[in-house]
């Protein structure tokens, strides 16, 4: 179906004949936007002339990334250059003038043509969204890196797509985690922001032969992590989750705002406890704070690192302190240092090591939802997971 957008109640009727029955007048964006999110039968959006050009290319912009498949119209009483150039740029499809009522109709057949391609391109006709799974704890030297460059190096080495982002802007080890050479950085999306896409994601990335993960490198220079600002990571994230299976993000000890934007915008968020106090309550602030700003609970895996750990504390008291499940255990074990200076993951150095079946068992059994669906769609990284859950649109921001 279409919406036109347009404060004028008789519009409906002047377009009728080029736009057709199944139109639906709206004349806020706050409606369209809305409507977009809420129906996904919504495919075409005219955009009537007397919407103000930032408020149509704010739109197009926030379709381009959420629903790429949306297809954008905005109808002009003059068309000039400047206009033109702003409105593609956004992602408008077509520009056309208010008055030429066939072009309109034209334009809307061309831009549904283009929505069935992109929806038929889709896995199944349907767009979907990879998973982006956010790893986190308060508290430094938990394990967060171990733990976010296994799950990601274990994903892409049973061949799915992944991206692993280094949101640990200032001192992200990352790179020298998995050996690699961070010649691009987070910081590059920087001059791209707003038109960020495939290609130029993957021109910043670099690449983990050995896994085939593809990893976006936190900036070497620490100085440039407050040049980076906090919607550049939005949208690297939502231009990931198009092209990924899944995408990874490490994050500081901290909640910095690139930090809550990738919460905000994750599918699963792994929270670190170890067995020390002041991790546990570190763990339980983090868990307060993520109550308090309407994060999901259901989205939560709590995992334990160093679980054997000999220090008096129990993962029950953990468990009672937190108020929340254990999902998985790992142990403490010689092997992880040993593995982190050969730079060599565990999950791939020592594959039946106790400490990489339970990163595993961590994957498969709670990251990688609809794991036994990809392997019955004979899945090879090709297309989005079977049971990526519904996506989380920028759209419903602050409606949840
Ligand atoms: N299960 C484990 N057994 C033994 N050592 C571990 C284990 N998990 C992590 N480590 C070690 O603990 C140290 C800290 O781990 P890591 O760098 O992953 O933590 P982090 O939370 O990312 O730290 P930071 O907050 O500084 O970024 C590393 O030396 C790592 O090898
Ligand atoms: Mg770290």
């Amino acid at each position: 179906m279409n919406i036109l957008w347009d404060s004028d109640p008789s519009a409906i009727e002047r377009y009728r004949f080029a736009l057709g029955a199944d139109t639906q007048a709206l004349d806020s964006s706050g409606m369209v936007a809305r409507a977009i999110h809420d129906n996904a039968q919504v495919e075409q959006v005219i955009i009537g002339s007397d919407v103000p050009l930032t408020e149509a290319c704010q739109l197009a912009e926030a379709a381009r990334l959420d629903r790429p498949e949306l297809g954008v119209i905005l109808l002009r009483t003059r068309v000039d250059v400047t206009a033109l150039s702003q409105a593609l740029r956004a992602g408008v499809r077509e520009v056309v003038s208010a008055d030429d009522h066939t072009a309109i109709a034209e334009a809307l057949r061309r831009s549904r043509d283009l929505t069935s391609r992109l929806i038929g391109h889709a896995s199944g006709g349907q767009i979907r969204d990879g998973r982006v799974v956010t790893i986190f704890s308060a508290k430094g030297g938990v394990g967060k890196t171990t733990l976010s460059t296994n799950t990601a190096v274990h994903l892409a080495h049973s061949g799915l797509r992944t991206l692993l982002i280094d949101l640990d802007l200032s001192f992200g080890d990352v790179a020298i985690s998995l050996q690699l050479v961070p010649t691009q950085s987070v910081f590059d999306a920087v001059s791209m922001s707003g038109h960020l896409d495939e290609e130029a994601l993957k021109g910043i990335t670099v690449v983990h032969e050995e896994s085939g993960l593809h990893v976006l490198c936190a900036p070497n220079d620490p100085g440039d992590a407050d040049r980076i600002p906090v919607p550049t990571v939005t949208e690297i994230i939502k231009v990931a989750r198009r092209h990924y299976d899944y995408v990874v993000v490490d994050t500081p000890p901290s909640f910095t705002e690139h930090v809550l934007a990738a919460v905000d915008i994750s599918d699963a968020l792994v929270l670190i406890a170890t067995l020390d106090i002041p991790a546990v309550k570190n763990l339980r602030v983090a868990i307060d704070t993520l109550d308090m700003i309407g994060s999901p609970r259901d989205a939560r895996i709590i995992v334990l690192n160093r679980a054997d750990a000999k220090v008096g504390l129990r993962p029950e008291d953990v468990e009672s302190a937190i108020k929340a499940k254990i999902a998985v255990n790992i142990p403490n074990s010689l092997t992880v240092p040993a593995s982190v200076n050969r730079g060599i993951p565990i999950v791939l150095d020592e594959p039946k090591a106790p400490v990489a079946t339970s990163i595993k068992t961590l994957v498969d059994t709670h990251i990688r939802v609809g794991a036994a669906e990809e392997e019955t769609n004979g899945h090879n990284g090709s297309s989005a997971p079977a049971a990526a859950p519904a996506r989380k649109s920028l759209f419903s921001r602050g409606r949840k």
